[in-house]
This record gives structure tokens, sequence and C-alpha cells, in this order.
């Protein structure tokens, strides 16, 4: 699968919502994730996010990983792209955000 990380949270650009050929994408109020269970790990959503959430699965994402499992059960699929959160640019580059804002 392909993961969402940290970086979407509290940004939330959804370039990525539009070129997934399986429309796995699940939206909460301040993230995306995909449906590990649903991804065909085609790749080409990677790109898309303007700042490199989506990457890869691999051994140190797995907790990521679990997180997506979870939520993709609870929030809605997301397949329209839409703006971005109001402080989106403000929130970028700032680290942590999950045992920040989400927990
Ligand atoms: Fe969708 Fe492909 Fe990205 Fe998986 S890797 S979420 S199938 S666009
Ligand atoms: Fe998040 Fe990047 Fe998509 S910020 S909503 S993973 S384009």
């Amino acid at each position: 699968t392909y993961v969402v990380t940290d970086e979407c949270i509290k940004c939330k650009y959804t370039d990525c919502v539009e070129v997934c050929p399986v429309d796995c994408f699940y939206e909460g109020e301040l993230m995306l994730v995909i449906n590990p269970d649903e991804c065909i790990d085609c790749g080409v959503c990677e790109i898309e996010c303007p700042v490199k959430a989506i990457k890869p699965e691999s051994a140190e994402l797995i907790d990521w990983i679990e997180k997506a499992k979870f939520f993709s059960g609870k929030w809605s699929n997301i397949t329209i792209k839409k703006p971005p959160l109001p402080d989106a640019d403000k929130y970028k580059d700032e680290k942590n955000k999950f045992e920040k804002y989400m927990q």
C-alpha cells in the first residue's frame, strides 16, 4: 500500500484524490488516509501531493498503516478535490503534527 503521513495534517491539499484509479482515499477533519486493503500500489498519487505526504509502504511506516486501517473504516470516501484547509500553508512544514493535533 501507499500511505499518507504527517505532512498532510492540517493541510489536506487533496490533489491526491482525483488520480486514484480505485478511489481509496478517506477524509477526516485534519487529514486523509489511504485504505490499505483497497490501494493497488499504482503509485500515481505520490507525486501529486505538494507536500510529499504520500509514501510507499515501508517498515518504518507500519504505525501510519495501522492508523490508516483504523481511520478508513470510520471516515468518508473522498474522490473530488476541494480547497485545502484555511491555514494549510502555515502548517505545511511543521513536524510531529499527529502528536500535536490528533491525539
Ligand atoms: Fe490510489 Fe494508486 Fe495511490 Fe494506492 S497508490 S492510493 S491505488 S493512487
Ligand atoms: Fe494530504 Fe497531500 Fe493529499 S496534503 S490531501 S496527501 S495531496
